[in-house]
């Protein structure tokens, strides 16, 4: 028994971390009050990375997964959206580089009078966070408060804003740990952190969009599977209507990484227009939402055609103080690089030009560091074009040119050109439900 303050704590967290290293099951119980625990503050930091590298090296089941969950949903609120009278649907991705997607789809969905509340994060590392990119926007609020949320779904239909601090709190204490003790990439702590905010924020259904690839946390088809498996099993056993889309990240997505260059691209397909990997996961993930939503009839396609996303898309910014037709910030300083030789681009690198985005200062290194909203890396060309020696491949943005250096060694053989056509695979890999 451990006592703290006053209060006698049922467990010792000493044991707790023994029965995991041990590979025996952690019971019920000992999950319910190491997650309480730490929330509380009495189970210190270093018992907790230890339990997390034990977890990371020794897995959990489906069950401890379950009650795991569950017990970071209850340290903290529940949102509950059934007072707005109207389904909700919600998306989340495990996030890469150039994923914008956010941006183009919470307005397409709200077309439909589906309402989408997507609560979002700021980036770290060398993916990028919706949040960061929203804010380039002049003007733009990511704070809200519950009942802000609440009036924007019923007037707009859409809102992306950050999720309040009363959401899951073991998870924002736990993901900051994990994410200095290199326990990140594990499926059963990645999934009980994506699920237990989302089931907590309470929507109807929810489409997790799992990347694969160098730029995202699964690199195996397999590593994937296995995540999306336990995520959509996870949201259907809560009541939530969940299925998975598996998709590429070996190349960013689109033509842009970084935070106003991923803000234009997004309206550039909100207008009709925009690369087309970026719409066709747009799209694929909006059938999905309505789909789940009880719309499978709906057309997303038309709506970017006709501008009523836009519609949406633009009062959604002014809703939050944003001025959408205020010019994006630029940056004052780019650098190029160009083609070695002609032939064909059979690579560019997720990981890579996610890193180079991240140096130029499109992304923090700790939790709290500013952002530059115009740094970033734009890609002029896509693996299966044909390209010619000298032509620019990408162009670096930044604030701060002293920062060209490193993001030219992360650069380092991210680019491939060779002479015969790659394998250039659909975007959407595989759907789990
Ligand atoms: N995103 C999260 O919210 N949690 C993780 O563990 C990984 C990605």
């Amino acid at each position: 028994m451990t006592s703290a303050g006053n209060a006698v704590e049922p467990f010792d967290a000493v044991d707790v971390i023994r029965t995991k290293r041990d590979r025996q099951l952690l019971s019920d119980a000992q999950i319910d009050w190491v997650i309480d625990a730490y929330t509380r503050g009495v189970v210190a930091e270093e018992q907790m990375s230890a339990l997390a590298m034990a977890i990371f090296l020794n897995g959990m089941t489906r069950t401890e997964i379950a009650r795991w969950t569950a017990a970071m949903i209850n340290s903290g609120q529940r949102m509950d959206f059934s007072g707005l009278g109207r389904r909700t649907a919600d998306k989340h991705s495990t996030g890469g580089v150039g994923d914008k997607i956010t941006l183009p789809l919470a307005p397409l969905v709200a077309v439909f009078g589906v309402a989408v509340p997507q609560l979002s994060g700021r980036g770290l590392g060398h993916t990028g966070g919706t949040l960061d990119k929203l804010e380039s926007i002049p003007g733009w609020r990511a704070s809200l408060s519950n009942d802000e949320i609440m009036a924007q779904l019923r007037d707009v239909g859409a809102v992306i804003c950050a999720a309040g601090t009363g959401l899951a709190p073991a998870d924002k204490k736990l993901y900051a740990l994990r994410d200095t003790t290199a326990t990140v990439d594990c499926v059963p702590l990645i999934a009980s952190s994506i699920m237990s905010k989302k089931i907590a924020e309470g929507t109807d259904s929810l489409v997790l969009d799992v990347k694969v690839g160098s730029g995202a946390f699964m690199k195996s088809l397999d590593s994937a599977r296995e995540l999306a498996r336990t995520m959509v099993d996870l949201g259907t056993d809560a009541g939530v209507n969940t299925v998975a889309l598996l998709t590429d990240m070996s190349t960013p997505l689109g033509l842009t990484a970084g935070n106003a260059l991923e803000v234009r691209e997004s309206v550039e397909v909100l207008a009709g227009g925009g690369p087309s990997d970026v719409v066709e996961l747009t799209l694929a993930l909006a059938e999905e939402m309505l789909t789940a939503a009880g719309r499978p009839e709906a057309d997303p396609a038309a709506a970017l055609a006709d501008g009523r996303a836009m519609d949406v898309w633009r009062a959604m910014i002014r809703a939050q103080g944003g001025d959408p037709d205020a010019p994006l910030p630029v940056a004052p300083h780019t650098e190029t690089v160009s083609a070695e030789r002609d032939g064909v681009l059979s690579r560019v690198d997720a990981l890579q030009v996610g890193v180079a985005a991240w140096r130029l200062g499109a992304g923090r290194a700790r939790s709290g560091d500013p952002v530059q909203a115009t740094a970033g890396v734009e890609v002029h060309a896509k693996p299966g074009d044909r390209v010619s020696k000298g032509q620019p491949l990408l162009t670096l943005h930044t604030e701060t040119p002293e920062r060209f250096g490193r993001a030219l060694e992360a650069l380092d053989g991210a680019i491939e050109i060779g002479d015969a056509s790659p394998e250039v695979s659909s975007i959407v890999l595989e759907r789990i439900e």
